[in-house]
């Protein structure tokens, strides 16, 4: 159904393949993406946007090469959290990522989070153990966290569905922070993004998904609460540790939860 190679812009294929419902071209990534309505599907299509336009540390040359990524991402993992990449199209203006459509709001945008962060603990904690099994998938694959925050994620009220997002910014492997404050938000950060020089790895990706649930979930209970809090300081030495940790965790919490539903009076 879709071509490997196209010779027009973007935004003419497009056009033609259906109707472009809604655009994104208002990011400072300098990316172009756009959603399109075809007779049978919807699809978020991605590209590198303008080929004459520069941003600070982020050619055109510098965008296609983390759409690059992004795809190699998409092609090595995949789980129920990210959408499917369909096929990528290459055109005069770089590849276009052909993604599945995926309803949700932005858990960035601050009426969407309130939202998320009022939701019952449990329906919060099912949908950041979604995020950490993604993870798992991804750590094991080789992925290293990068520039993760909640603009990264999109969470589907009505179906209680959580989509991740723009993982083009992580890396394949352990790297090096070569930048000193590196991009990202500071809420979700690890001290090593913040400093010159220092390694960036699997213990990194498990100091941003703690620092995630720190900031999305207001009520921890304590026992994952602990792990939270062990996490973001005294650290663990890889993703997999924490993620043990926070299952082992998580079962205790989930014990105590039905033995008081369970221990009804006069049941013994
Ligand atoms: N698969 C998808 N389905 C629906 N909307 C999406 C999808 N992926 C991203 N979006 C929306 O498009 C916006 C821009 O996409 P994103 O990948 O974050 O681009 P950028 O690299 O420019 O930050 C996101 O903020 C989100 O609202
Ligand atoms: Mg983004």
């Amino acid at each position: 159904m879709f071509p490997g190679e196209i010779d027009v812009p973007p935004a003419t294929y497009l056009d033609q393949l259906g109707t472009i419902f809604t655009r994104f071209d208002t990011q400072d990534s300098g990316n172009i993406a756009y959603g399109v309505q075809t007779d049978d599907a919807r699809y978020f299509v991605k590209t590198a946007g303008d080929p004459s336009y520069t941003r600070p540390y982020l050619d055109f040359d510098g965008r296609v090469a983390l759409l690059r990524t992004a795809a190699e991402l998409a092609a090595s993992v995949t789980h129920h959290t990210m959408p499917a990449l369909h096929t990528v199209i290459e055109s005069p203006a770089g590849p276009l990522l052909v993604y599945e459509w995926r309803d949700g709001d932005l858990l960035h945008d601050p009426p969407a989070r309130e939202r998320f962060r009022a939701l019952p603990t449990e329906e919060i904690l099912a949908a950041l153990g979604d995020l950490y099994e993604l993870h798992v998938a991804l750590d094991s694959a080789g992925w290293v966290e990068g520039d993760f925050y909640d603009g990264a994620l999109l969470y589907d009220f009505a179906a209680r569905r959580l989509t991740a997002i723009d993982l083009d910014t992580y890396h394949r492997g352990p790297y090096r922070n070569t930048m000193g404050r590196m991009f990202g938000s500071e809420r979700f950060m690890a001290p090593e993004e913040l400093t010159l020089g220092a390694p960036v790895d699997s213990r990194t990706t498990a100091y941003v998904m703690a620092r995630t649930a720190l900031v999305l979930l207001p009520e921890p209970p304590p026992a994952l609460h602990a792990v939270l809090l062990e996490a973001t300081t005294a650290r663990f030495p890889s993703y997999q540790a924490f993620y043990d940790r926070w299952l082992t965790a998580s079962s205790t919490t989930a014990d105590s939860v039905t033995n008081r539903s369970t221990c009804t009076p006069g049941s013994g």
